[in-house]
């Protein structure tokens, strides 16, 4: 496993195995790798000659009163990691080498940013377009990895792949949650034991939601009503959003049918967990 840091050091890494004619696999992260980084990896890893993750906190996708200082960060642990799951390229850079210069130009998402985590986090997803064109660019991958807890982050690349004809495919893969249904994340570790404790109620209530759908129920509001009554009965967070829209374009549903995403938002004293369930008609 090599570590790079450079900008051409990884052009020149990628230069030699495309030579070769190997596919390539990427995982883009933020570090502080978890079980559902490992699934990315791993499915990255099966499918693929040359694996590469790059591990970069993009300061693009912070807003002025979010956590890019106090995101979590652990590059010992994560190289172990990587190691573990069989990468061959870990890409680490720099915030100057990504950004040696304000950029002339970035990235601006205009569909499917109005909702969900988008509508309260402006921008983010403009960062999250500008540095994921700048890493297509830079490792050519033929397939990349994304989790679907981020749907909505998913749905937003999916969109930038096909509006720019990004050569490469993007492969979702399902979310990895701990044995009581808590999706993992990164910011899991700043919940105190008792929001811990409470945590899982989120996943729940998404399934109970799911369960009224199945019996029949077609209302949003009313499936929406029942997810938050059960959070705000079973945790101490305070809810952001929840939400039922279609998938992956993201608009309002009238009647809940079809290709449909339910998610939610809720913050706790010091972190804000999302999670969320797609439906797909059979
Ligand atoms: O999902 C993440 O960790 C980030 O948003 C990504 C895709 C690595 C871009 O910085």
């Amino acid at each position: 496993m090599r570590v790079i840091t450079t900008i051409s050091d990884l052009k020149a890494a990628i230069k030699a195995e495309k030579s070769q004619q190997k596919t390539i696999g990427f995982v883009p992260t933020m570090g502080y790798l978890h079980e559902g980084h490992k699934a990315l990896l791993k499915k990255a890893r099966e499918e693929n000659q040359v694996v590469v993750l790059s591990i970069f906190v993009n300061p693009l996708q912070f807003g002025p009163n979010e956590d890019l200082e106090s995101y979590p960060r652990d590059f010992e642990q994560d190289q172990k990691v990587a190691q573990e799951e069989g990468v061959d390229i870990i890409f680490h850079p720099s915030v100057t080498e990504m950004y040696p210069n304000e950029l002339s130009v970035t990235m601006k998402v205009k569909k499917r940013t109005d909702v969900l985590c988008g509508e309260s986090r402006p921008g983010h997803f403009d960062g999250v377009a500008t540095v994921v064109s700048k890493l297509f660019h830079l490792v050519q991958p033929d397939k990349a990895y994304f989790g679907k807890k981020d749907a909505q982050q998913l749905a937003v690349i999916e969109g930038l792949v096909n509006d720019f004809n990004f050569p490469l495919q993007i492969v979702p893969v399902d979310t990895v949650r701990e044995h009581d249904g808590l999706a993992k994340s990164s910011r899991n570790v700043y919940l105190s034991e008792k929001e811990r404790a409470e945590a899982p109620a989120l996943y729940r209530s998404l399934l109970d939601a799911v369960n009224r759908i199945k019996a029949g129920e077609v209302n949003p509001e009313r499936i929406v009503q029942v997810i938050s009554d059960r959070i705000q009965t079973e945790t101490s967070g305070q809810i952001d959003y929840v939400s039922i829209l279609t998938y992956p374009d993201l608009e309002k549903v009238e009647v809940v049918q079809g290709n449909f995403i339910m998610a939610l938002a809720v913050k706790f004293s010091k972190a804000r967990l999302i999670d969320n369930v797609i439906l797909v008609e059979e």
